[in-house]
């Protein structure tokens, strides 16, 4: 009696085959996930402090210039504030609220009822739902006194939240830059809002009047001729919604219920 044959290409090997190449492929790919995670958070905080020398004018993305991002993100120094008392915590306060300036995660925070708020309709122009109690702002001192202050901002755009971070001269009042480093807005369009060309015009404008926030991302472009001129950025083309969402994110943070407060207060 002859043997019965060995079918390799039977059923039941097919399922075998592919069930094992399956969970190789898996056990790959999350040992991947897991082993490359610190490098991923780091180059996530690398990213983020590539942005805030951006939007403080200390590093220039596009040309990628040979900066050590280590030693210019040093000299900022990092400070916690409390946007519900409106004032900027000591590292002692901080500490005992177990926030580490360094690596406190904002949008985390938010999230958490216990140290955020969540904000009426008609306070939240930023569309943002919730806001954090606590904030990381970063200075940059020359001979003791504030030469540029770098705030974490965000908003609703289009399609998604625009995390940025806008970086005021001394005077409290004018932009030295705005940068964003995470959003969901079309390439082309909102997306604009990453163009170096853009962002250049917000060096130099004015965020408050008498009356407050008066910064405006107008519809089309800021005519120099205008009395407003410094308080108007053009408006993206085909992008009027990114555009409000950014007029509006700059609006709420810079406001009263943002870091508004607590500009007066370093501004006095
Ligand atoms: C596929 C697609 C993607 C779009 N993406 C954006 C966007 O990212 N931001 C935005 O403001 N408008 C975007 N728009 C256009 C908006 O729907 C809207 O028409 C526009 O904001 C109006 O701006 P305008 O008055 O400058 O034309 C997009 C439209 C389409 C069809």
């Amino acid at each position: 009696m002859s043997e019965p044959k060995y079918n390799k290409d039977s059923m039941k090997n097919i399922l075998v085959v592919s069930l094992l190449v399956c969970f190789a492929c898996s056990v790959v790919v999350s040992s991947a996930a897991v082993f490359l995670k610190p490098q991923r958070v780091a180059n996530k905080d690398l990213d983020r402090n590539k942005n805030i020398l951006e939007a403080a004018g200390l590093y220039d993305k596009q040309t990628g210039q040979n900066v050590d991002i280590a030693a210019e993100f040093e000299k900022f120094e990092i400070r916690v504030v409390d946007l519900q008392e409106k004032r900027v915590l000591s590292d002692l306060e901080a500490s005992d609220l177990g926030i580490e300036a360094r690596t406190y995660d904002q949008r985390k925070a938010a999230k958490d009822p216990a140290i955020s708020k969540a904000l009426e309709t008609r306070e939240d122009i930023a569309s943002i739902s919730r806001r954090a109690r606590y904030s990381v702002l970063y200075l940059l001192r020359k001979d003791g006194d504030i030469k540029t202050i770098v705030l974490p901002v965000h908003g609703y755009g289009l399609w998604s939240t625009l995390y940025g971070f806008i970086a005021l001269d001394g005077d409290m009042n004018t932009v030295s830059g705005i940068t964003f480093y995470e959003h969901g807005e079309t390439a082309g369009l909102g997306g604009e809002v990453d163009n170096p060309a853009w962002k250049a015009q917000w060096s130099g404008k004015t965020i408050y009047d008498d009356g407050g926030v008066a910064l405006k991302v107008i519809k089309g472009a800021a005519r120099a001729e205008s009395a407003k001129f410094n308080y108007q950025v053009d408006g993206l083309s085909g992008a009027t919604l990114t555009s409000r969402g950014v007029e509006n994110l700059v609006s709420y943070w810079m406001g009263d219920d943002g870091f508004g407060p607590i500009l007066d207060g370093f501004r006095g």
